[in-house]
């Protein structure tokens, strides 16, 4: 099927977030420390590198997250991309749970909370965020980088279980 829409003729959410479900992305989870001493996180898919030099990463973060205000008045943010072994943290972070760093291990590096199973982490540092809309984007400097082989959690059509091994992408 082939949809297309004129964006002078009244563009419709839904198509365009029929386009934008085709896009693979990869997951992570967004941590930061709260004014209260205590840590958030939020599941994201709007993430990229940003530049080598400095070394960035850029973030977008809806103003509905209750992470929002605790991530743009910290200095410093955590980025967990997330493995395939991790589907069950990336649904939990997605929710608006009480405590969802009860159920997954977890430690302080210095004011960053990092999530022990997460297979790659970056700790940054922020240098940049600009509000547009109802989001926010960060641009977080980083100053640690922890990387482990593993297969990358992907978000494809709506869907947390694709995979890349082998010769196509295919849910498992
Ligand atoms: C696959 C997926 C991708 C998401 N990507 C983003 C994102 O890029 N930015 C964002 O602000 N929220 C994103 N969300 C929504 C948040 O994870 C969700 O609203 C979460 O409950 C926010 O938690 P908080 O209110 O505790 O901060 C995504 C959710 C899912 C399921």
């Amino acid at each position: 099927m082939t949809a297309t829409e004129d964006v002078a003729a009244g563009l419709a959410v839904a198509t365009f977030t029929d386009a934008m479900s085709r896009l693979v992305s990869g997951l992570a989870v967004v941590t930061t420390r709260q004014d209260n001493g205590t840590p958030c996180g939020l599941l994201v898919s709007s993430i990229c590198s940003y530049s080598v030099n400095p070394p960035s990463v850029l973030v977008v973060v809806d103003h509905a997250s209750r992470c929002h205000e605790p991530l743009r008045r910290s200095t410093e943010f955590g980025v967990h991309l997330l493995g395939i072994a991790q589907e069950r943290t990336a649904r939990t972070f997605a929710s608006r749970g009480a405590d969802k760093f009860a159920d997954v291990a977890w430690e302080w590096d210095g004011s960053v909370p990092r999530l022990c199973p997460a297979p790659i982490y970056l700790r940054c540092t922020t240098t940049a965020l600009f509000g547009h809309g109802d989001h926010t984007v960060l641009i977080g400097e980083v100053t640690r980088t922890e990387v482990e082989d593993a297969e990358p959690l992907v978000f494809y059509r709506r869907l947390l279980d694709w995979r890349l091994r082998g010769t196509g992408a295919r849910r498992r």
